[in-house]
């Protein structure tokens, strides 16, 4: 069978979308793809969580406005045609993370032009608009085909998973100690169940790219989240 390359260029604050990653990349590599994996790092470390109120408040309209994060150089490999790019990372205020809006308006002609991107999302629930501004500005970094998005939700429901998520940014750990509010927020971020369930859409994938399925008819069932799944 003929050699299959997929790049795969990430950035993760808080381990959610690397965690989602690493069984992902296990399922596609029991498939024999051959995976190179870019993390993408800011210039300057961000730390996590964000620690007080007052600066996840400020955080969160300064990433609205699309504020963007210097990031380090890419290793110089990564510059070539591949058979697939998963673009991944974390929904920021309606947006992509300011991390990836940078790698975007530096190297996005240069890595992503003439290329098939299939993005990778991992949010707490809102990814929409998220995908929209980025499937517009991979267009405009002349990707070929952007396939249909791979979305993962927090899978703990409204209201708490919102107050939970921010909490946390917060430097809160609402999900630790014996507090009523555990009882409906057990957990930050993904479940166990939705790491096995990302080995799985690896495996597929790899399956359809071994088989030579064009990147257009990739398809996933979006968004991925389920609130029993604990
Ligand atoms: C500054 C900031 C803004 C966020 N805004 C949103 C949002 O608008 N919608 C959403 O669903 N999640 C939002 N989140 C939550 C993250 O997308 C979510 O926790 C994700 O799983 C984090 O992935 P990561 O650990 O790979 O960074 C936000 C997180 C941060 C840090």
């Amino acid at each position: 069978m003929a050699e299959k390359r997929v790049l795969i260029v990430s950035y993760s604050y808080s381990h959610q979308t690397r965690n989602l990653l690493k069984s992902l990349i296990k399922g596609l590599e029991d498939e024999e793809v051959l995976l190179t994996w870019e993390r993408v790092s800011p210039l300057q470390d961000l730390r996590f969580p964000i620690g007080t109120i007052f600066s996840t408040v400020v955080m969160m309209l300064k990433t609205f406005f699309r504020k963007r994060y210097p990031i380090m150089p890419l290793n110089p490999s990564v510059f070539q045609q591949w058979d697939l790019i998963i673009l991944a990372g974390p929904t920021w205020s309606y947006n992509p993370s300011g991390p990836i809006l940078s790698l975007l308006d530096r190297d996005g002609k240069n890595l992503i032009a003439g290329q098939s991107v299939l993005p990778f999302i991992s949010c707490r629930g809102y990814w929409r608009v998220h995908f929209w501004g980025l499937r517009s500005l991979l267009k405009k970094c002349g990707a070929r085909i952007i396939c249909a998005p791979i979305v993962f939700s927090h899978p703990t429901p409204e209201p708490w998973r919102t107050i939970g998520v921010f909490l946390k940014l917060a430097g809160k750990d609402p999900e630790v100690g014996a507090s009523w509010f555990c009882k409906f927020y057990p957990k930050y971020g993904h479940s166990r169940k939705q790491m096995e369930l990302a080995y799985d859409i690896g495996k597929k994938l790899g399956h359809d790219i071994m088989a030579g399925k064009k990147p257009s008819k990739l398809k996933f069932q979006t968004p991925i989240s389920s609130q029993e799944d604990y």
